[in-house]
């Protein structure tokens, strides 16, 4: 089959990779020259584990090549699939601009009967605008050319989004056509062989689907961050209450971890484009509104705390490590981290920072700021800081050495925001430490340099 991809961001990517590793013939179209030029040069412009080796394998196989002619990509494919970005608007909804931009390009250059998948989030009802859109555009080229639009959203993570992609849970295809429908179970044949559950369904439902399976978990997320604010203040570790609540088949432990709030291009964007598509119905969505600004509290929270707690520190410089939002990925946006630097800085904190992918983002952030250096690795970073805090969970800093940590440290606050250290017993006789939704912890013997 062959099959074109508009949009080279994670979701496109990744989706044309791993259509091509299914056996299928995969144009993916970016009009951003840059990223397909590099790609042309076998360099990945995100970092995504596993994403070079496959997108090298069907280079060689000849199943994947790249282009910026979107004209190209539409004429000399059967399947269309749009991934282009559906970015927050200032109100909070979502900027279709990308979307229609495509829509019509397909309309003026279609030369056949295409199926036109949409991969992108978008709000209820624009795969009805697309399919009006394209019935326009031909309609003034006086053509009578049948196609369908059929939603099928993704729900693979960054930075295990080969594996998800490859692995999901279920396929979600919004349309009421046979035909497509048949024809999409046979692009995804290798995960139908594997028993992975399909829904099909209206496209109104797939969209829904999309933005209320988001919004649900960023809801679970912000509920565990309120307990674990309670459970600081009564003396309970949250760690064993997510994980006993988890053990109900009811709830599941997954997407229940405290931490400083969720970040990211997803949750932060699809709550508040969820809340705006019901508004446009006349509808206050109480619950996902609730999780919003619970989560703008929990990044704050997770910076006063360390201004809190570092009130008596001789020096207020501090070591954070993990930009991304969060481990495997070198996407920083709506970061955490990002909210707890500009308010660390604020209240004049000199930050040391290391992020194993995120640093290049966040540089190009802060280039005109003078309080924030970069360093090579966590040690450099939290030499001669007084304290240090974990944003991101990257898994070296799940083993860091913490002895050699302290020894390089002026002073020793640590704030581990993902409960990494939580259950280690020495951690006492090294820092002070504070966890998210845990009891702080007061160094056992105060060794300050
Ligand atoms: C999310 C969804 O999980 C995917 O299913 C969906 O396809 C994707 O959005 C999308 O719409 O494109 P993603 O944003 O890549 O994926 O990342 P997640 O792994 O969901 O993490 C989001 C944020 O929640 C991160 O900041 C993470 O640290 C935070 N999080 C996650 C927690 O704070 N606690 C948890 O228990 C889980």
């Amino acid at each position: 089959m062959k099959i074109s991809v508009i949009g080279t961001g994670y979701v496109g990517l990744v989706t044309g990779a791993c259509l091509a590793d299914f056996g299928h013939n995969v144009i993916c179209m970016d009009k951003n020259i840059n990223k397909i030029e590099k790609l042309n040069l076998g360099e990945i412009p995100i970092f995504e584990p596993g994403l070079k080796e496959i997108i090298e394998r069907n280079k060689y196989y000849k199943r994947i090549s790249f282009t910026t002619k979107i004209e190209n990509a539409i004429k000399e494919s059967d399947i269309i699939y749009i991934a282009v970005g559906t970015p927050s608007k200032k109100d909070g909804s979502a900027n279709l601009e990308h979307i229609i931009d495509v829509a019509y390009s397909i309309g003026n250059h279609m030369n056949s009967y295409k199926i036109i998948v949409n991969k992108s989030t978008v709000p209820v009802e624009t795969g009805k605008k697309v399919e009006e859109l394209i019935k326009k555009c031909l309609q003034k080229r006086n053509k009578k050319i049948n196609f369908d639009v059929v939603s099928n959203p993704e729900f693979l993570r960054e930075g295990k989004a080969v594996y998800d992609f490859t692995h999901p849970d279920r396929i979600v295809i919004g349309t009421e056509n046979n035909h497509a429908k048949n024809t999409l179970k046979k692009v995804y044949n290798v995960l139908f062989l594997n028993n992975t559950p399909f829904i099909f369904c209206n496209r109104e439902s797939s969209e829904l689907i999309k933005y209320a399976s988001n919004s649900f978990l960023a809801v679970k997320i912000s509920f565990i961050n309120e307990i674990s604010l309670l459970a600081e203040k009564v003396g309970a570790n949250i760690q064993d209450v997510s994980k006993a609540m988890g053990m109900d088949g009811r709830i599941s432990s997954k997407f229940l971890h405290a931490g400083p709030g969720y970040g990211g291009s997803c949750f932060p964007k699809d709550t508040k484009a969820i809340c705006d598509i019901a508004l446009k119905k006349n509808i206050k969505l109480n619950i996902i509104n609730a999780a919003i600004d619970a989560n703008y509290n929990q990044k704050i929270n997770s910076a006063e705390k360390i201004i809190l707690e570092m009130e008596n520190s001789k020096e207020k410089i501090i070591t954070l490590l993990g930009l991304s939002f969060k481990p495997n990925t070198d996407d920083i946006r709506e970061a955490p981290s990002l909210t707890i630097i500009r308010k660390l800085l604020k209240a004049n904190f000199k930050i040391k920072a290391f992020c194993p992918q995120g640093m290049k983002a966040a540089k190009k952030i802060f280039a005109n700021e003078n309080n924030i250096q970069f360093y090579n690795d966590e040690y450099e970073a939290a030499t001669n800081s007084y304290g240090i805090a974990i944003i991101t969970e990257w898994h070296q800093f799940r083993a860091m050495n913490l002895e050699k940590i302290a020894s390089v440290m002026n002073d020793k606050y640590f704030f581990d925001f993902r409960n990494i250290y939580s259950n280690d017993n020495n951690i006492t006789s090294i820092f002070h430490y504070f966890g998210t939704g845990t009891v702080k912890k007061k160094l056992l013997k105060q060794n300050i340099k």
